[in-house]
């Protein structure tokens, strides 16, 4: 199995996205979760992702759910050794005594020390191969998040420090604080905002990048269908909601190009990926989620998928046939372009 490199974290070529194991898209049990796990690092999938806010709340809970991280930590007492562990902090429940109610995000040095903390105590383990910082707080300078992850790093809490969702001036400034190993965003067929401004900077700063929801949530694959998208938080988007139809021709284009591959979309979805992130001279690694371990093994084979150079014309062009933003909250300064 070839390895990638993220900054100085060596990591598998795909990596395993652990959010869609928990409720977001169905969910499914814990038992299974881990199962579909155990089949992925067999394959070789090694890289593991998840979040102290994924999973499902427990009832009266006020801070990130941390279900999704307590899921994995029987999986990890057994494999720790085998994995790439990378988690991430700073999406919260609303702070109260911040200017708005809706605030969400906190990079206050004593808030990455605490939450780091509790998600080494829910994983189970002594020490998280790749910390993210998961939404810069407009609050906190990043120089002050960066920094106290720094002091993570010097206590041997974490091995190499990310940041999700940064705009390029962001990741400078942090990078100039603590090397930044990876960077993850949005970025696949149908978000490609983050070629502008952000991949180029990670190119020139020899940044990884990571990038989630590699599939479209699930759209680019081709499998999901209307009803199914309407009973979870998909079908409130408009990409998955009101432009459902209109965006069906882009599902046709990646189904052309998979069908003279005899590839399947997702294994295009992602190939395209890591090619477009060579063209761009980034070292990157996507991390398709799935529950189904017979998908992650196909998602596996992308890497072995070479498209040509009309496949991938063809392919560019989705960009501008997409309808609706991907941004998934009303608030555009959630992602980076609306930063930016
Ligand atoms: N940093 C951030 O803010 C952020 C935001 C979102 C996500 N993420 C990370 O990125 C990871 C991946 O993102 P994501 O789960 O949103 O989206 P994704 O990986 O683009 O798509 C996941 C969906 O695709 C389906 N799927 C996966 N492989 C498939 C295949 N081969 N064929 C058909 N369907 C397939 C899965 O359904 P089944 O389970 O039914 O197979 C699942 O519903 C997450 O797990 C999380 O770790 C990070």
């Amino acid at each position: 199995m070839t390895t990638t490199n993220l900054g100085d974290l060596t990591v598998s070529p795909i990596g395993f996205g652990c959010m869609a194991l928990s409720h977001v898209y169905g969910g499914t049990t814990d038992d299974a979760a881990r199962d579909t796990l155990g089949a992925a690092v067999d394959a070789g999938i090694t890289f593991l992702d998840t979040s102290d806010v994924y999973g499902e709340p427990r009832e009266g809970s006020t801070g990130p759910a941390g279900t999704n991280e307590e899921m994995l930590a029987p999986f990890l007492k057994d494999r720790r050794d085998e994995v790439q562990l990378a988690t991430k902090f700073g999406i919260t429940a609303p702070r109260e005594g911040t200017d708005t109610s809706s605030k969400r995000t906190d990079g206050r040095p004593e808030y990455a020390r605490s939450a780091c903390d509790a998600s080494l105590a829910r994983l189970g383990v002594d020490t998280i191969d790749l910390y993210y910082h998961h939404r810069p707080d407009p609050d906190v300078p990043i120089e002050e998040t960066v920094g106290a992850m720094a002091e993570l790093v010097a206590a041997g809490k974490i091995r190499h420090i990310g940041l999700s969702e940064v705009t390029s001036e962001e990741l400078h400034r942090a990078h100039a604080v603590h090397p930044i190993a990876a960077l993850q965003s949005e970025w696949s067929l149908w978000s490609r905002d983050v070629e502008d401004r952000v991949v180029p900077a990670c190119a020139e700063l020899g940044v990884g990048f990571v990038p989630y929801s590699p599939l479209g949530r699930g759209f680019l694959t081709g499998t999901l269908t209307k009803e199914q998208v309407a009973g979870d938080f998909r079908g409130g988007t408009t990409r998955m909601g009101e432009s459902w139809d209109a965006n069906q021709k882009i599902v046709d284009i990646v189904a052309e190009v998979a069908r003279r591959h005899d590839a399947t979309n997702a294994q295009v979805a992602l190939a395209w990926l890591l090619q477009r992130a060579d063209q761009m001279g980034v070292s990157a690694v996507p991390i398709p989620g799935s529950r189904k371990a017979e998908r992650a093994l196909e998602n596996l084979g992308a890497v072995d998928l070479l498209l040509d150079a009309d496949d991938m014309t063809q392919l560019d062009a989705i960009r501008t046939l997409v309808e609706g933003t991907r941004n998934i909250v009303d608030n555009p300064t959630w992602i980076s372009s609306g930063r930016e």
